[in-house]
């Protein structure tokens, strides 16, 4: 039995949040895709998926819809692509933000999918697995819906692999054990377990790429990791009093010097489904 996500993760129910802090999730998102170690991320996963002209992709997961809309001009002439997500103010705002690409935006629940069988020739699911309940059951689906022959790319974060350098070592330690418990899910390994979960499932052809996103100043690594953003607010946090401020004045000392440094490994991991 995997833990249930619901708890720790923001993204699992980004429609039930207050409108305050699933407006500030949409503009992480955003931001999230225009950080250069993101794209990289990225550019690893087209080259793993490698969508071609006529093919029908599904997005799972596909958060404010730049990915999609993305893979769409791939997929020309002919194609489409389906961009599913859970909530439906994140859909909204992808439909918003629609350029005219072949995407077609639903919401829907990666674990089970009002989509037919057999429907697509890939898949790109980022960033979504670590805050499903069960990802065997959401990775069950998008086989599913994917032809014999077609790709299935995965993308996910090691949480465990985040390290820092450059801040005093006895409260990085005391603060990286908060943080496990608070910022982020509890699947916090998702991005090290994905190969694993494609050669237990009977995909063939698999990759996998670990790509360690590397941050050398705070403003930089405050996109991607929550715990050094000081935009996330002190009740987020629900630290021992003065915590918080003691780490953040460290991490901003150390953007001073130009000593900080933090690293975090995001997985690219894809296979063929069987025929
Ligand atoms: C961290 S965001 C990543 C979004 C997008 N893939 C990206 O990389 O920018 C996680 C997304 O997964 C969606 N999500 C969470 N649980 C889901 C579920 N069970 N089914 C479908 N989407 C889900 C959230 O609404 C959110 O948009």
């Amino acid at each position: 039995m995997e833990p249930a996500q619901k708890e720790r993760t923001p993204f699992a129910d980004i429609d039930g949040l207050p409108a305050s802090m699933s407006a500030m999730l949409l503009d992480a998102l955003t931001e999230m895709g225009r950080h250069p170690e993101i794209r990289r991320v990225r550019r690893v996963a087209f080259e793993a998926l490698s969508p071609q002209p006529g093919q029908r992709l599904l997005d799972a997961g596909s958060g404010e819809g730049e990915v999609a809309r993305h893979l769409a001009v791939e997929t020309q002439p002919a194609g489409e692509v389906v961009a599913l997500d859970h909530s439906a103010s994140i859909t909204a705002a992808a439909v918003s933000r629609h350029d005219g690409s072949a995407v077609r935006y639903v919401t829907g629940d990666v674990c089970a999918m009002d989509l037919p069988a057999d429907g697509f020739d890939g898949v790109w699911c980022e960033r979504v697995l670590q805050h499903v309940d069960s990802a065997e059951q959401a990775i069950g689906e998008l086989i599913r819906v994917t032809r014999p022959g077609g790709r299935i790319c995965l993308i996910d974060t090691d949480w465990s692999s985040l390290a820092f350098d450059g801040m005093p070592s006895g409260l990085g330690e005391v603060v990286m054990a908060h943080v496990r418990g608070h910022f982020t899910p509890k699947q916090h390994d998702m991005g090290r377990t994905l190969r694993r979960r494609l050669v237990a499932n009977g995909l063939t052809g698999i990759t996998a790429t670990p790509v360690t996103c590397l941050f050398t100043s705070p403003e930089s690594a405050a996109v991607v990791l929550p715990m050094v953003n000081p935009r996330v607010p002190e009740e987020s946090w629900a630290t021992p009093p003065g915590l918080r401020d003691e780490w953040l004045a460290c991490v901003d000392a150390a953007g001073a010097s130009g000593t900080f440094l933090a690293v975090l490994t995001i997985w690219v991991v894809a296979g063929t489904v069987p025929g």
